[in-house]
């Protein structure tokens, strides 16, 4: 799109509610530059880094040199707030891949070490870290689980799903979790609560999104017993972990990064797939299980919209245990990816988008609205800004001064672009070349096997043998 203009003209066409400032503005003046106070901590800007999982990581869970690289990257994009780097498991068999970061004793100084250089880039780059908020996000992999083998799922599930037992393969005596198993894991959450504060991390988030275990919990209402069922104990995990942690540290802040609302999953259109070439998304059948008891923030009698109940609840439930820092993201990558990261080519495991991805950006950016004007002492994380492109500072600036969020986070963008928030508030203008076009490859990549990274866009990739490999995948699917 041309100019902003026409980016507004075809935002109004959607009938959408985004709004977009005319210019990219600098600090001082721009909303993005205005620090925010957090329980004491001044955080420096409204710019956050999400978290990106790395499959790069060696296989016994330290950092590799190419996970040092994208944390220094995260040091000298001029973000004043790195939510978690990228997930870290907290158990070997909690992983997504082989090669994700492991949070335990013999990785700590590993990773003590990786935070370190991160803060150190940041401070050479801008003179002070004192104003840098970083933490770990803690993670298990649940129904996700991939921890030995690339090509060889382990799911780790917590009830039946009649969907997503269907789309991956489950049969139906597939073991469920049991109860003494989840207060093992409790536990490993709260000793990677231990070990970030021993490394320095000024936060752990509880990961409750994207389909992974703490995200499961919610929608757990089928699960008998003490962590299924009723509110009380879907959400017992988290208040578990969240007072062991509590109990464990002594300075350490706490955060959630919550799917805040799920919809149905989605697969390619069979009709319109051709051999490997897919199709546009369509929703699952959900037409045996309604009133669909199997997605949180999920409206059951009519399960394509959202219903924010109880992620309000939730959120009350997270002020009561003193937690302000949100990060409000939706969906999963692995069955509904345009909602949780709207895109114009599709992974090679997804489907064609069904929707103008803007609509995807839109959703995330309102239901985050209703939230931040629901509860404004919290301090909000916004999500989904990447496939705004061009616009995505015109928007963020709208949506921060309008009290739609507090901050904007990025996630793709910085893979493609890790100065963004550098160019933006420094210069008010954004490198063209660099600016991440959802091309999906830094998903499909790893899915296919590979080291994470923005293959089409960072110089550094395109000279590896894994960008042959990534353009080969993605030609087999044209
Ligand atoms: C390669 C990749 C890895 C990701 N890994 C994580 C992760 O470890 N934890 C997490 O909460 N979200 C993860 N996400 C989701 C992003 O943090 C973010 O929510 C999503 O990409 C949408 O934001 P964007 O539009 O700015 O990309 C990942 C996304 C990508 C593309
Ligand atoms: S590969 Fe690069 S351009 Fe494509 S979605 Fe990922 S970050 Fe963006």
């Amino acid at each position: 799109m041309r100019d902003v203009e026409t980016f507004r003209e075809h935002v109004k066409n959607l009938g959408l509610s985004l709004e977009a400032e005319d210019r990219i503005e600098t600090a001082p003046d721009s909303p993005l530059a205005k620090p925010i106070n957090i329980d004491g901590f001044e955080v420096g800007n409204r710019w956050v880094i999400h978290p990106m999982e790395g499959w790069d990581a060696e296989t016994d869970g330290n950092p590799s040199e190419l996970v040092r690289r994208r944390w220094r990257n995260f040091g000298r994009s001029g973000a004043k707030w790195i939510w978690g780097g990228e997930a870290m498991a907290v158990l070997p068999e909690a992983r997504a891949n082989p090669n994700q970061l492991l949070i335990n004793g013999d990785t700590q100084d590993g990773l003590a070490r990786l935070l370190e250089e991160l803060i150190e880039t940041h401070r050479q780059e801008f003179g002070t870290a004192d104003d840098l908020l970083v933490g770990f996000q803690l993670t298990h992999s649940g129904r996700f689980s991939k921890p030995f083998r690339k090509d060889r799922p382990e799911p780790r599930i917590l009830y039946r799903h009649p969907i997503l037992d269907r789309k991956f393969h489950l049969p139906g005596d597939y073991p469920l979790i049991s109860d003494d198993e989840i207060q093992r894991i409790i536990e490993r959450f709260i000793d990677a609560g231990r070990i970030a504060e021993r490394c320095g991390a000024a936060f752990v988030d509880i990961k409750h999104c994207h389909g992974y275990l703490g995200h499961e919990f919610l929608s757990a209402y089928s699960r008998p017993g003490p962590y299924g069922g009723s509110f009380e104990n879907r959400t017992r995990f988290l208040r578990e972990i969240v007072e062991g942690i509590r109990g464990a540290t002594s300075n350490l802040k706490i955060g959630v990064r919550l799917s805040a609302f799920d919809l149905l999953p989605y697969r390619p259109d069979p009709e319109k797939s051709e051999g490997l070439k897919l199709g546009p998304g369509i929703p699952e059948d959900a037409s045996g299980c309604l009133p669909y008891e199997y997605g949180f923030g999920t409206d059951c009698q009519d399960p394509l919209h959202y219903q924010l109940s109880e992620t309000e609840r939730l959120i009350e439930l997270l002020q009561q245990l003193n937690i302000r820092m949100l990060n409000v993201t939706a969906g999963s990558p692995y069955y509904n990816p345009h909602i949780q990261r709207p895109a114009l080519f599709p992974p090679s495991d997804g489907y064609q988008p069904p929707e103008d991805p803007l609509i995807g950006c839109a959703r995330q950016i309102e239901a985050t609205a209703a939230l931040k004007q629901r509860f404004p002492e919290m301090v909000i994380v916004g999500t989904a800004y990447s496939y705004l492109q061009d616009y995505l500072p015109h928007v963020a600036q709208w949506a921060v001064r309008a009290g739609k969020t507090d901050t904007v986070g990025l996630g793709r963008m910085v893979l493609a672009y890790p100065t963004l928030p550098r160019d933006t508030l420094e210069k008010g203008v954004m490198d063209p070349k660099r600016i991440c076009r959802t091309f999906s490859d830094c998903t499909t990549g790893p899915r296919q096997g590979l080291v994470s990274g923005c293959f089409p866009l960072d110089p550094f990739y395109r000279k590896l043998p894994e960008a042959a490999i990534v353009k080969k995948v993605k030609a087999s699917l044209r």
